[in-house]
């Protein structure tokens, strides 16, 4: 693929705020293609689609899975079939993804507990100065926006989490939780929230 590059001006009303102006560079192939980084030991599967600006590297895609535009997802990483990946998550090393989850805007995984810049030396931090901890994100369930799920977690089949939480535990399969810890809300079950979900998905009440 060929590609070409090059400086754009700054619109008049930026050069007031950038002094010594600054220059937006853009990469763009010859086909317009979207901009993306898919590295080469990417496995994607059949029909998947992929919006511009993201950033892929080492991960196992499946089939008919969808990713939205600025989506990073780390090596390791696992989507199972038909999943949907909305704009702006973070997916990193250690996550599994099984088939039909949905993962909301913004969503962020964690993978170290207590996170280090440098090691005992001073020095930045390599791969042998920390272990990854993973998560799990069962078949069929759904991450809302805005969600942070902090590392070694389960989230259930079909459980759904709603926007803006922050998951500390394992969610049970069918669960619907919400909130800064994630606890179950009062809610319509996630059967309910699910279109043709069968009943073994159980609502878990407060
Ligand atoms: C969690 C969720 C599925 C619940 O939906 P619902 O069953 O219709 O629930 P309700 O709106 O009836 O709310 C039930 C209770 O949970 C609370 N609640 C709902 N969503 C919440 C959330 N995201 N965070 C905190 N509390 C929440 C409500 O305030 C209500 O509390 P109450 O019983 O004390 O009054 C939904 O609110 C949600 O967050 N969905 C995710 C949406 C999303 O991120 N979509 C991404 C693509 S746009």
């Amino acid at each position: 693929m060929q590609t070409r590059a090059g400086k754009s001006p700054l619109p008049d009303w930026l050069k007031i705020l950038h002094d010594p102006p600054v220059q937006f560079y853009y990469s763009m192939n010859t086909a317009q293609e979207p901009c993306k980084r898919i590295a080469p030991d990417v496995k994607l599967g059949k029909g998947v689609r992929i919006y511009d600006f993201t950033n892929l590297y080492g991960c196992e895609i499946g089939d008919d899975v969808k990713i939205g535009t600025f989506v990073e997802i780390q090596k390791g990483v696992k989507v199972g079939n038909r999943c949907k990946i909305s704009s702006h998550t973070f997916i990193c090393e250690g996550v599994t993804i099984e088939d039909e989850v949905f993962i909301g805007h913004n969503v962020t995984f964690i993978n170290d507990r207590y996170p280090r810049a440098t090691n005992g030396t001073g020095q930045l931090q390599t791969q042998a100065d920390w272990s990854c901890i993973g998560t799990l994100i069962k078949r069929g369930a759904s991450i809302g926006s805005g969600t942070t799920l902090l590392c070694g977690i389960t989230v259930g089949e079909n459980a759904v989490v709603g926007a803006g939480s922050v998951v500390t535990k394992d969610v049970p399969c069918g669960a619907v939780v919400a909130g800064n810890p994630a606890r179950p809300v009062n809610s319509r079950s996630a059967a309910e929230l699910i279109p043709n979900s069968d009943s073994s998905v159980h609502h878990i009440s407060k």
